[in-house]
């Protein structure tokens, strides 16, 4: 299941747009059934020599199975948002085209409350051609007001993920109020029953787009494919953490997952790939 089309032209060089073209036909044969996709147009991944960035950076998402990433635009001092909320932008132009990029390749995109009530985010695909996503609020208490524009604009569907006993008043046309139990953890819903909860409805290619909460609660959890950080260079020295893992006393207990780098404007791409 997935939205409308996004109405708005790639914007880069010819290049680029024929590139960003075989993509999302790749990424269209993930969706056909096997038997009609076998033959249907030359390999998802060619030589790694005849790779434009945007195949290096896009390609390895098109994986068959179901892919979960998450994405974060960060200061290099590791802030995704000042200490009011303000975010738009940490990152430049280019990682905005990314971010919609990403969002045009996954089946939906997933929010926490924070970002649904800091940002109001449309979470469509308007920077570059391909489909809009369906949105899901992670939202336990139903504290996110019912006049965001996602509940509202009609583009693409919306879930409303809450608690069993929250009362998320008139619920507008065109969302849908889905219930889930929160964990035993004390951090809400656990990563795994959002993602069975979305595979049961189609949804198995998700994007966890922010914020810094939601997805470290992901990252943690153990359910990520791949985490894109982007780091912008920028001095915040305060503001919303980007990632808060549980902690760990020694630094050969920490994360090195396997790391490609790729420029973006000004800023720097990490691509990490959590399943190596
Ligand atoms: N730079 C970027 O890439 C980027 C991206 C997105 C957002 N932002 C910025 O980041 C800020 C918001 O980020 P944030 O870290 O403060 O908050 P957030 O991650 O957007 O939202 C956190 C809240 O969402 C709910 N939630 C998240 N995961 C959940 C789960 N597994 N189960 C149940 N509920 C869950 C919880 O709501 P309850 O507290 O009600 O339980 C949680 O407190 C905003 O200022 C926004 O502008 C930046």
């Amino acid at each position: 299941m997935t939205g409308d089309t996004g109405d708005t032209g790639d914007t880069g060089d010819t290049g680029e747009d024929a590139a960003w073209e075989r993509i999302l036909r790749a990424r269209e044969r993930l969706r056909m059934p096997r038997r009609h996709a076998v033959g249907a147009g030359p390999p998802l991944e060619p030589p790694d020599a005849d790779r434009s960035q945007l195949e290096s950076i896009y390609l390895p998402l098109l994986r068959d199975g179901g892919l979960v990433i998450a994405q974060l635009g960060q200061t290099l001092d590791g802030r995704i948002a000042t200490r009011s909320g303000h975010s738009h932008f940490v990152t430049g132009p280019a990682d905005i085209v990314h971010l919609h990029r990403l969002r045009a390749l996954v089946d939906t995109v997933v929010v926490g409350a924070g970002t649904a009530i800091a940002d109001d985010p449309q979470l469509t695909v308007r920077e570059v051609s391909g489909r809009n996503p369906v949105r899901v609020v992670l939202d336990p208490s139903a504290r996110v007001p019912s006049n965001r524009r996602m509940f509202h604009d009609h583009r693409t569907p919306t879930f409303w993920i809450v608690a069993p006993e929250a009362d998320p008043g008139p619920v507008p046309g065109g969302v849908e109020v889905l219930r889930l139990e929160v964990g035993p953890t004390g951090c809400g819903f656990e990563p795994r029953d959002v993602l069975r909860l979305l595979a049961a409805r189609g949804l198995e290619r998700v994007l966890v787009e922010g914020g810094g909460i939601t997805v470290s609660r992901f990252l943690d959890a153990g359910v990520l494919h791949r985490l894109h950080v982007t780091v912008a260079p920028l001095l915040l020295g305060s503001g919303r953490p980007s990632l808060t893992l549980d902690p760990v006393d020694r630094l050969d207990q920490a994360r090195r997952p396997r790391c490609r780098q790729f420029s973006l404007g000004d800023d720097v791409l990490f691509d990490l790939d959590l399943d190596a």
